[in-house]
């Protein structure tokens, strides 16, 4: 029988606490074996009980519990991965500093694995020097620091703090064990990737769109996180939830996501242009909406090029040393249209694939070649978009 893999699942006392029963849930259920490990002022938030209950594991608080056991070493020297969900300004501390007044301080200092912290707290200490300063330093030693989303706070207030979706934080767990790396190798590191497809207006209710979902764009999002990366995702038109720690800034236009592009590109290390921008929008917008005539044969619509982003930032790098990625959807003679694109481009990278109206857009899978600059090309078999995305951040990594 496989062992299912160890997750450590470390709550500390922040009123998010609740928010990690379903954390808990999505583990169990995707065959994690998962040992809960509350802190004392979490209790107060979620009890005892409930996290025995879920997990199916005992749930200790102090290392005076099962000292025949050893708890404080074991339970971190046997995990396959530490997450903290949510982690508080407190919490990030004590493991800055690697103080060990509880279960959970020992069980990160034992642990030999992946780490992954999810904070959540008020903007205020969030911001404060000595918080970023604690989440910098785990950063510098490994550990994934997920970055709070924004929104609704404890209260009336709003602001950054709040903790992600826990089925956003559960996919950055999924991907950290997959990779079982301790050393994530994106850390530091600004990606801006864009998704999705734009769409040109006609008139108010019409556009030109394309079949773009956004899927292979937010896989990038997903496993850069998990790697350890800043992430902007610039985002056309997508009905897809925003990924754990990622800011996501959403355009219609290819005129809009070129200017979000290059603003976020300014200090990126990586680009990845994964969005299906449309080459021509219409000359001209009709401010109201077009209006069929009795007898008349439709006025053609006359088009102009939209900018070539990606041929932009390829020529015009913001960063000595930014490395810039293309996405070239082909429909015939790919391999041939995908190295001409490359050469015509100026990027680093192409991931070229094939399209058609059931293929690849929408898809939750994808099969690419990715070309390279240097002449090299990788193929990468028909699986899972994070997988491929997967593939492009090592081709990535080796090259910053
Ligand atoms: C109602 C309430 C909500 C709190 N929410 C948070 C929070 O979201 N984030 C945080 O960092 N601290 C929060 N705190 C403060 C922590 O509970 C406090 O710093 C505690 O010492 C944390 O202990 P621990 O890190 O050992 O769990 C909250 C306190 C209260 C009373």
């Amino acid at each position: 029988m496989v062992e299912k893999p160890k997750v450590v699942l470390g709550v500390s006392g922040g009123i998010a606490a609740y928010k990690a029963c379903e954390l808990l849930r999505r583990l169990t259920e995707s065959g994690h074996d998962v040992r809960v490990v509350p802190t004392a002022a979490s209790l107060n938030f979620v009890g005892e009980a409930t996290w025995s209950a879920l997990s199916g594991n005992p749930a200790s608080t102090e290392v005076w519990e099962s000292v025949h056991e050893v708890p404080h070493v074991r339970i971190g020297q046997s995990a396959d991965l530490v997450v903290v969900a949510p982690a508080t300004a407190d919490m990030l501390a004590k493991a800055a500093h690697g103080l060990a007044d509880d279960l959970l301080t020992n069980t990160l200092l034992t642990a030999r694995c992946p780490v992954v912290f999810a904070p959540a707290m008020h903007t205020e200490m969030w911001e404060h020097p000595a918080t970023q300063e604690n989440v910098a330093t785990l950063r510098r030693r490994g550990a994934v620091v997920i970055e709070p989303a924004v929104g609704r706070l404890t209260g009336k207030d709003t602001g950054k703090g709040r903790l992600p979706d826990p089925d956003e934080i559960f996919e950055v767990c999924r991907h950290v064990l997959a990779r079982g790396v301790v050393e994530p190798d994106l850390v530091g590191r600004h990606v801006v990737i864009s998704a999705g497809g734009t769409r040109e207006p006609l008139d108010p209710v019409r556009f030109l769109g394309n079949r773009s979902s956004g899927k292979q764009g937010y896989a990038l999002a997903r496993t850069a996180v998990a790697r350890g990366a800043r992430v902007t995702l610039v985002s056309a038109n997508t009905a897809l939830a925003d990924p754990a720690g990622v800011d996501v800034v959403r355009v219609g236009t290819a005129v809009q996501l070129r200017e979000a592009v290059l603003k976020a590109a300014a200090d990126a290390d990586v680009v990845v242009m994964a969005a299906a921008v449309a080459d021509f929008r219409p000359a001209e917008y009709a401010g109201g909406k077009i209006k069929k005539k009795d007898g008349q044969d439709p006025a053609p619509v006359a088009l102009v090029r939209n900018p070539d982003v990606l041929a932009e930032i390829s020529a015009d790098r913001a960063r000595a040393g930014q490395v810039v990625v293309g996405f070239a959807a082909e429909t015939d003679d790919v391999l041939a249209n995908g190295r001409a694109k490359l050469t015509r481009k100026g990027c680093d990278l192409l991931v070229v694939n094939e399209v058609g109206e059931a293929r690849t857009f929408g898809s939750e899978e994808n099969e690419a070649v990715i070309l390279a600059s240097d002449g090299a090309e990788t193929a990468v078999p028909y699986g899972p978009k994070e997988a491929l995305a997967e593939v492009i951040w090592d081709q990535v990594a080796v090259r910053l």
